[in-house]
């Protein structure tokens, strides 16, 4: 049996999709910061793979709880990718391209170096060294996840779109949404060929917050004027936020995984089931 963790979160959902037959531990039911548990509660279930979906997320809340955000973040991550290398069985989990400084203008490949810039993005670090100690372990980075779950950016854009006369949204930071579904398919696709090591994952197309609102606003039939741009500046946010994160690959081709489509394919069908959840 496979075993995914994080299954109310946006990745977790994807996966249910894809894996239903899989097992999905609610945090009630297994709370990752009890790291005493997680090698017990493990060889309780005995998986037979590991998708590691859960995280500490909250980037602003992070950095006054960095001990929490490292504890499921980084901690829990090692003791998994341990117990999946002592009994090798597949194991994956995700990181961000918040492990880069986001100072740069070409895209951050694997082997890029890191220097996170903020508390979420260290305990993501953290986590990836943790991982990769265990030579079986998949990290995949990826940026910008959106999903057809409430809640993310693409649903509250969608509704404050409808609820507001006028809306500004950051123009100046400009990374690749990511697709939960198309992430989850990609991850199958790596763990079939088994990928080990830090692969990066994102759809293709760089863009900026504000883009995406519009973009997604127009395919809802909502008003995009309303949406206005605004600089990272105008919209002051108690932590700094990378300013250029697209994430490239040098291992995707090479590893004969085929890339994930363009973001501008994939919202559609985001946007139609935020529609019907009746978030726009
Ligand atoms: N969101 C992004 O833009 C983004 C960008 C790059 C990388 N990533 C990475 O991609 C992965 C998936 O992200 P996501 O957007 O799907 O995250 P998400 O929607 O925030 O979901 C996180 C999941 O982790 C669970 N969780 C949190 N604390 C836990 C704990 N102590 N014990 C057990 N479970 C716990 C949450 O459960 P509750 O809901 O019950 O708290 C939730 O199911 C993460 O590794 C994230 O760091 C995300």
């Amino acid at each position: 049996m496979i075993l995914v963790t994080g299954e109310s979160g946006q990745l977790g959902n994807a996966f249910k999709e894809l894996l239903p037959d899989a097992l999905y531990p609610t945090e009630q039911e297994w709370d990752l910061t009890a790291s005493d548990e997680i090698i017990p509660t493990l060889v309780g279930m005995e998986p037979e793979a590991i998708i590691n979906c859960a995280a500490y997320t909250a980037v602003d809340r992070a950095e006054e709880q960095e001990d929490l955000a490292n504890a499921i973040n980084a901690v829990a991550v090692g003791l998994m990718a341990r117990y999946a290398a002592e009994r090798s069985i597949p194991f994956v989990t995700y990181s961000t391209d918040y492990v880069f400084p986001g100072t740069g203008a070409i895209p951050y490949l694997e082997s890029s170096l890191t220097d996170p810039i903020n508390a979420y993005g260290r305990s993501k670090r953290k986590g990836e060294i943790l991982a990769l100690e265990h030579p079986g372990s998949l990290v995949i980075r990826t940026s910008w996840l959106i999903s057809g779950t409430n809640p993310n950016f693409v649903a509250t854009m969608l509704r404050l779109a409808r609820s507001r006369d006028s809306l500004q949204v950051v123009d100046d930071q400009v990374g690749c949404p990511t697709v939960a579904a198309d992430l989850a398919a990609g991850t199958l696709r790596a763990l079939d060929i088994g990928a080990t090591g830090i692969l990066h994952l994102t759809n293709q197309g760089p863009t900026t917050w504000y883009q995406l609102a519009r973009q997604a606003v127009e395919l809802a039939g909502g008003d995009a004027a309303v949406i206005a741009p605004c600089t990272t500046a105008d919209y002051p946010v108690p932590t700094p936020r990378p300013a250029y994160s697209v994430l490239g690959s040098e291992r995707v081709d090479p590893l004969g995984i085929d890339p994930l489509p363009a973001w501008r394919e994939s919202l559609p069908a985001v946007v139609e089931q935020l529609v019907a959840l009746g978030v726009a």
